[in-house]
């Protein structure tokens, strides 16, 4: 290879990676040339016009920093107001970065169940070992981050919906991830009025180190509120050195109608404070109290080193309601939840005295 065309396919190498230009997107309609053309993106102030949505479908192993404030007029449609797909890539806020979702506009007290239509907020739908880190999430109109992906890494985030707690604010799950395999979030904090996680299917998660204040707890929701459908198996699942604080529920399963199987689910040093309803509640008859006929079941559940206080008198440390034979092998060890409401088990794990 001659000099020259070394020189050349350095520096068409080097401009690829580091130098390229004209790769920030501060308009919309800069979006697709940019995506197009860039594999190192900065999005700096942008305004994204309302009922459009921010798809950064970027190439393998993009970096994509989003930098300033990035704001979402306001339209009454589903949403995500943003998603990300790619493979390995890199996704990250700036110091001082936010992304504004302004759901103040849109909060009625009826979350996703009537009112006004909400946009949800942020999607990941991405592959093979990406990152997203150090992203600061402001007022959720709706569900905050959204996860279907496998080989996912997100840490340092922050989803503040706090305000919504006076204004109306309602089902701003924190994070929700469905069908997704090889997920790690850690390091985050998250303020708002629904589930800060909610495991509805998957495989290999961790969650460890999340701050949680108001919300609805660790959660699983698994089946369907309206038909019987196979639902699968999610499996290997542990969330660990968490803090739930000022909510209703610190650790939460919710199973609904259909066939299927939760198992070998870990919960381990797990923080309460101020919890208002139950400690940990294992809801099998979810959405239709009473009907323990359904038939999903929950097997080896560990939970251990749970601790720390309720908020009420009524506020119930432990809640356990399993349908018939669709518990079981579950080691529990270390639980002491203080609080005044009296637990309930209609199921025993090995280890707790209910
Ligand atoms: C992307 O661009 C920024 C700013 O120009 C630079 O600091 C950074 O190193 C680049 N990242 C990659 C992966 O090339
Ligand atoms: C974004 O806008 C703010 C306010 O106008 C300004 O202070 C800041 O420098 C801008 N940030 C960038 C990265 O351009
Ligand atoms: C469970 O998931 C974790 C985290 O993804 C993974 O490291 C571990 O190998 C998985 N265990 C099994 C038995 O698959
Ligand atoms: C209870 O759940 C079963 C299984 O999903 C369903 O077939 C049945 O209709 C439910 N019963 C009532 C009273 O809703
Ligand atoms: C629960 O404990 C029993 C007895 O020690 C053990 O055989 C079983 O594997 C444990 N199950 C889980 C899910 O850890
Ligand atoms: C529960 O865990 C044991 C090992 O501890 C395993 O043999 C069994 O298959 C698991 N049960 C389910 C339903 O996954």
């Amino acid at each position: 290879m001659s000099l020259k065309i070394l020189c050349l396919l350095f520096s068409v190498t080097f401009a690829k990676a580091a130098g390229q230009t004209g790769c920030t997107i501060t308009e919309y309609k800069q979006v697709d040339d940019v995506l197009k053309r860039c594999t190192n993106i900065t999005i700096s102030n942008l305004t994204m016009p309302g009922g459009i949505q921010l798809k950064l479908d970027l190439q393998k192993g993009s970096t994509l920093t989003f930098e300033g404030t990035t704001v979402f007029e306001v339209a009454h449609w589903e949403g995500h107001l943003v998603e990300v797909t790619g493979e390995g890539v890199l996704v990250q806020g700036a110091p001082g970065s936010i992304l504004n979702a302004q759901g103040e506009k849109y909060w009625d007290g009826q979350g996703g169940n009537g009112g006004l239509t909400k946009p949800k907020f942020f999607k990941i739908g991405t592959t093979g070992g990406s990152v997203f880190r150090h992203i600061y999430l402001l007022n959720c109109a709706h569900f905050c981050v959204g996860i279907t992906a496998s080989d996912v890494h997100v840490h340092h985030f922050t989803i503040d919906v706090v305000a919504g707690n006076l204004r109306g604010g309602l089902n701003t799950d924190g994070f929700g991830v469905s069908n997704s395999h090889n997920v790690l979030i850690e390091d985050s904090v998250v303020m708002n009025q629904d589930d800060c996680v909610v495991v509805n299917r998957g495989t290999n998660m961790v969650f460890r180190n999340l701050q949680c204040y108001g919300t609805h707890g660790l959660s699983f929701s698994v089946g369907d509120s309206h038909k019987d459908a196979v639902n699968g198996v999610t499996k290997n699942i542990t969330f660990e050195d968490c803090h739930v604080a000022d909510g209703l529920y610190g650790i939460h399963f919710k199973t609904k109608r259909g066939t299927g199987l939760v198992t070998d689910v870990t919960y381990k040093n797990i923080k309460l404070s101020g919890i208002q309803e139950d400690g940990i509640y294992i809801n099998q008859d979810y959405g239709d109290i009473g009907n323990t006929s359904r038939s999903l079941q929950i097997a080896n559940l560990s939970i251990n080193n749970v601790y720390g206080s309720m908020n009420g008198a009524l506020a119930r440390p432990v809640h356990v309601v399993c349908n018939e034979n669709a518990c079981s092998n579950w080691n529990w060890s270390g639980i002491s939840i203080e609080g005044t409401g009296k637990n309930y088990c209609n199921f025993s794990p090995n280890g707790f005295n209910c």
